[in-house]
C-alpha cells in the first residue's frame, strides 16, 4: 500500500456503467478491487452483474459470450445464469456444488447502473443518491467515462477544491475570479454530505460558458458543490450576465444552468474511473452546443486526468509520512476525507455492528 491510498468503503452503492455502456455485449470492469462483468438479459433488458473470474481456470467471463441470458466461459465452456449459479460443465452431467460466481447488487436510476460490492444484506436502494437531470428530458446531457492512475481520494480532492481551475484549466473554465473567491462549506457528517460553494458577482466569462451560451460580457458565477460521500458529486453551475438577478421561487429564467456530475468509483487500489456529465437547461436542440461541450469538457477533464496521473507518480516517489500544508480553500476536501475515513471504517466492521 503506497502511503496516499484512500482505504476502500466497501458497503456503499457505485456507479459501475452508464445505463447506455450495458447491452448485450459483455463488459468487464473492476470496481473496489473485485472483478465484474456486467450485461443485459435478452427479454427485458434487466441488468446482470457477475464477479469475473470463471470457477473452473478463472478466465474472465467478460471475454466469453452470451448464449441468451447465460455466459458461457470462453475457455472450457462453464456456462453460467444470471444469478451466477454454473448450469452446466462440459464431459459430465453433474454440475459441482460449488460451482458459482457472486452476482452483485444493481440499481438502474437516473441513466447510471448502481453497484453494490459490499454485503448485499446492507444493499438499500433508497439510500443512492439521485442525480435526477441525467435522465430528465428538460435537460440535455454529454457524458464520458477517463480512467485515472491514481488513488481516488485524489479525484475526491480535486473536486472539492475547484480553486485549481484558475491554473490548471485556465483559458477553459479557470478564471482568476475562481482563485480570489472564498468559499463556504457546510458539512453534514451523519448524512455524509460536503457542500461548498462559491458565488462569483462579478467574474469574465470563460470560454466553456462564452461559446455555450453566446454571453459576452461579464457574468455572475455560482458554483454549488453537493459530494454524496463516496461516490456521487454535483456542480450546480449558475451563469448569467451581471446585473440578473436570481428569481425569488427559484425559476431564475435568465440564468444559464448547468449541472456537472461525476462519479467517483474506486477500481483497484491507486485506480480510479472518472465518470463525467455536463447536462444544460439551455439551448438543449443545439447539436453544435452539445458538441463543443462534449469535446470542450472532454478536453478539461483530460486536464485533471494527466494532472492526478502524474500526481500520483510523484507521491509514490515520496517517503512514508510526508506532509501537507493545508489552508482554507481545503476545508470541503478535508471534510470528505474525514467521512471517507469513517465510511470504510464502518465497511470493515462485522456486518451485526452496522445494521
Ligand atoms: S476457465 Fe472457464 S471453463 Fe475453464
Ligand atoms: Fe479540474
Amino acid at each position: 500500500m503506497t502511503s496516499t491510498s484512500t482505504p476502500f468503503a466497501r458497503n456503499q452503492w457505485y456507479v459501475a456503467a452508464y445505463a447506455h455502456e450495458i447491452g448485450r455485449e459483455l463488459l468487464g470492469r473492476t470496481i473496489l478491487g473485485e472483478p465484474v462483468v456486467l450485461y443485459r438479459t435478452e427479454d427485458d433488458h434487466t441488468p446482470v452483474a457477475l464477479a469475473d473470474r470463471c470457477v473452473h481456470r478463472r478466465f474472465p467471463l467478460s471475454e466469453s459470450r452470451l448464449d441468451g441470458d447465460r455466459i458461457v466461459c470462453g475457455y472450457h465452456g462453464f456456462t453460467y445464469d444470471t444469478t451466477g449459479t454454473c448450469v452446466s460443465v462440459p464431459g459430465q452431467k453433474r454440475v459441482p456444488r460449488t460451482a458459482r460466481v457472486a452476482s452483485y447488487p444493481l440499481v438502474e436510476q437516473d441513466a447510471l447502473i448502481w453497484i453494490w460490492i459490499g454485503d448485499p444484506a446492507l444493499a438499500d436502494p433508497q439510500t443512492i443518491p439521485r442525480a435526477r437531470h441525467l435522465a430528465d428530458p428538460a435537460w440535455t446531457t454529454v457524458t464520458g467515462m477517463e480512467p485515472i492512475d491514481g488513488d481516488y481520494g485524489l479525484l475526491v480532492d480535486n473536486l472539492m477544491d475547484l480553486s485549481h481551475e484558475t491554473y490548471l484549466h485556465g483559458g477553459c473554465i479557470g478564471t482568476p475570479e475562481v482563485a480570489e473567491t472564498p468559499i463556504t462549506t457546510e458539512v453534514d457528517e451523519d448524512a455524509g454530505i460536503v457542500r461548498v460553494s462559491r458565488h462569483m458577482d462579478d467574474a469574465a466569462c470563460p470560454p466553456f460558458y462564452a461559446r455555450s451560451t453566446g454571453i459576452d460580457g461579464r457574468i455572475t458565477r455560482w458554483q454549488d458543490i453537493e459530494y454524496f460521500a463516496p461516490c456521487l458529486y454535483l456542480l450546480h453551475s449558475r451563469i448569467a450576465p451581471v446585473g440578473v438577478l436570481p428569481e425569488a421561487d427559484g425559476t431564475d429564467p435568465n440564468a444559464f444552468h448547468t449541472e456537472i456530475t461525476y462519479a467517483i468509483t474506486p477500481s483497484s487500489e491507486g485506480k480510479v474511473y472518472d465518470f463525467w456529465a455536463v447536462s444544460r437547461d439551455f439551448a438543449t436542440d443545439d447539436a453544435e452546443v452539445t458538441a463543443f461541450l462534449r469535446d470542450f469538457n472532454h478536453e478539461v477533464v483530460m486536464q485533471d486526468v494527466n494532472a492526478l496521473n502524474l500526481l500520483q507518480r510523484t507521491l509514490d516517489t515520496e517517503p512514508d509520512g510526508y506532509q501537507e500544508l493545508s489552508i482554507n480553500i481545503d476545508t470541503g476536501a478535508l471534510a470528505a476525507r474525514r467521512i471517507l475515513a469513517r465510511l470504510a471504517e464502518e465497511g470493515a466492521k462485522p456486518v451485526e455492528a452496522v445494521r
